[in-house]
């Protein structure tokens, strides 16, 4: 456990403008809040998960028991998204302290991968080794952070905290439309593996909306994981048949990798910048967020410092926060990636000074794109998971997980019902190759045995004196500038969750140097004006993201909480005795 008085703080002073930074690289204590929140809230991804952890909280459970639960019925009901052969990054607040970490359950390289496991003869990636198949999945941690979570912050014995993953991965549930499009968008590639086909199909079609779906070996695991712990996912039955699972299909797991594998506690990244509260009251607003071996933290704290401008008022432009955007994501493919391996130096990535160099070089047209390879385009499908928390006491969870492309590497365990995930890809397979984001990364993110790959994952909470929010999303490199979006309409006043999560989205992240936008995002005139700054625009193809946020308006006691219209989540809020739903 990271010590409080191991926290480093670099601070300058506020100088009153709209979003000047304090910038905090590294900072593990945030306040208790003044008050307790009136009940408890969950916006997560799938009503069956949020239901579930509403009974925990219920039964007296906190929010980190419920963060189990939600967890393990996302992994059954959502499959495509996450599960136990994935992982994830869970931030944490303790209400009766102010304890901030995170946990970090993020899949590991096995031992004997190599850096230039993901190249051909010809020295090229070959993208299908590192996107589908046995090679692309890292060592899972999702079943290592769940146990810690219970064991470490819960109350809750982890059997009950299982039981409803256990119940629906056994009596089944109707899938949805979400489920439905992801099996026909990766259909071609879940066809290769007989066992996914078994048990995801519908008698070897891709099943429609309302096809119930019955996952009795995911069931026995989580059986296995209940009654063990850790040890029971990462030794006996289940570590053997999943190793085995990988080396009869050509991976290399081995039970070495099982047993090595360590959840992390790590210090958040936060900072804090000047805004504005709903009446126009000039606040302070402080940013946590995912550290490495998420990007997620540095990059939104690098882009709101470059857009910290004392010579200008109210909400920054289109044309500089995709600027912010292009500069902050092209650090991120410079010098981010598993810090355990790679010296980071966030306090100059973060620094004012650095951050004023930066915002020098915007210009009123936009940069020209450094001369990188041309990338791949995003293929922009949805995946991952966000759900967010806060109980009575104050306790809070902003948790991301995945298992990276949907339905990850395709390849199921046999006789675990576990989905393996392809999270190696968001390694640089080679510096400079794009991955299936069309992001590129560099030396910083190579492979390594037991390194852990750089993600965008961005579980993040907003704090003011007034105000909680508590948020993250899903969609790969997208995560973050829709965090990023989201944190700038927070700090112009805007605090309702059901706007938050539905706002149209635009990002740009460096390479392709193209600004993808969804329907509404921009008006004909701010297109016009970006295009005629020398902006390459291009209509995202399908509107992407599933946020799911949470408010605690502290000066009137309420709560509020909204999860994305995109997605097919529930948002609800328990108040002593009665339910006040969400969207
Ligand atoms: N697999 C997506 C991410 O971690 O960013």
């Amino acid at each position: 456990m990271l010590a409080r008085d191991m926290i480093r703080r670099i601070t300058v002073p506020l100088l009153g403008m709209w979003l000047c930074m304090v910038v905090a690289p590294a900072g593990a204590g945030g306040d208790p809040q003044a008050a307790d929140p009136p009940g408890d809230a969950i916006a997560s991804a799938h009503p069956l998960a949020t239901r579930a952890g509403l009974q925990v909280l219920a039964e007296g459970g906190n929010a980190f028991d419920a963060a189990v639960t939600v967890s393990a019925v996302l992994a059954v009901v959502e499959p495509w998204n996450s599960g136990l052969g994935g992982g994830g990054f869970w931030l944490l607040h303790r209400g009766s302290d102010g304890y901030q970490v995170m946990i970090d359950g993020r899949e590991q390289a096995p031992g004997s991968a190599r850096r230039d496991m993901y190249l051909g003869d010809d020295g090229e990636p070959v993208a299908d080794r590192s996107r589908n198949g046995a090679l692309a999945a890292g060592i899972p941690g999702t079943a290592a952070a769940l146990a810690h979570l219970a064991q470490r912050y819960g109350t809750l014995p982890l059997p009950r905290l299982l039981a409803p993953a256990i119940r629906i991965a056994r009596d089944g549930f109707a899938v949805g439309p979400a489920y439905q499009d992801r099996v026909q968008r990766r259909e071609s590639i879940l066809r290769r593996f007989p066992e996914t086909v078994r048990i995801f199909f519908d008698d070897g079609f891709a099943p429609e909306a309302g096809w119930v779906l019955r996952q009795p070996e995911l069931a026995e695991t989580l059986e296995r994981f209940a009654q063990g712990g850790a040890p029971g996912f990462y030794a006996g039955t289940t570590a053997k048949r999943l190793v085995a699972a990988s080396r009869e299909a050509g991976g290399i797991w081995s039970l070495e990798d099982f047993a090595a594998y360590q959840v992390k506690e790590r210090t958040p990244i936060s900072g804090t910048f000047r805004g504005q509260d709903a009446d126009g009251r000039e606040q302070s607003i402080r940013l946590v967020s995912a550290p490495p071996p998420s990007s997620g933290g540095i990059v939104l704290l690098q882009a709101l410092n470059v857009l910290a401008d004392r010579d200008r008022r109210g909400p920054p432009p289109v044309h500089r926060v995709v600027e912010a955007m292009r500069l902050a994501y092209r650090d991120r493919a410079r010098y981010l990636g598993d810090d355990d391996f790679v010296t980071i130096d966030t306090a100059k990535l973060l620094s004012p000074d650095y951050a004023a160099a930066l915002r020098r070089a915007i210009s009123e047209r936009a940069m020209a794109p450094d001369r990188l390879p041309d990338p791949l385009p995003s293929s922009e499908q949805g995946n991952t998971t966000h759900y967010s928390i806060l109980d009575r006491h104050g306790n809070r969870v902003a948790a991301t997980l995945s298992i990276n492309f949907p339905f990850g590497s395709g390849l199921t365990a046999a006789g675990t019902g576990v989905l393996l995930n392809n999270e190696m890809d968001d390694f640089s397979a080679a510096p400079g190759r794009p991955n299936v984001w069309g992001l590129v990364t560099g030396e910083a993110n190579s492979v390594q045995p037991r390194k852990r790959p750089l993600s965008s994952m961005s579980p993040t909470f907003l704090e003011t004196d007034s105000d909680l929010l508590i948020l993250g999303s899903v969609g790969g490199s997208r995560i973050i500038s829709q965090v990023l979006q989201a944190t700038l309409a927070f700090a112009s006043g805007e605090r309702e969750p059901a706007r938050l999560v539905a706002m149209p989205r635009y990002h740009h992240q460096y390479s392709p140097d193209t600004v993808f936008h969804e329907p509404g995002a921009f008006s004909e005139a701010v297109m016009a004006d970006l295009v005629a700054r020398g902006h390459h625009l291009a209509p995202a193809s399908r509107r992407y993201g599933n946020m799911n946020a949470i408010r605690f308006d502290i000066r009137n006691h309420r709560l509020s909480a909204a999860s994305d219209p995109r997605g097919e989540g529930l948002a609800s809020v328990q108040l002593a005795g009665k339910n006040q739903n969400g969207n």
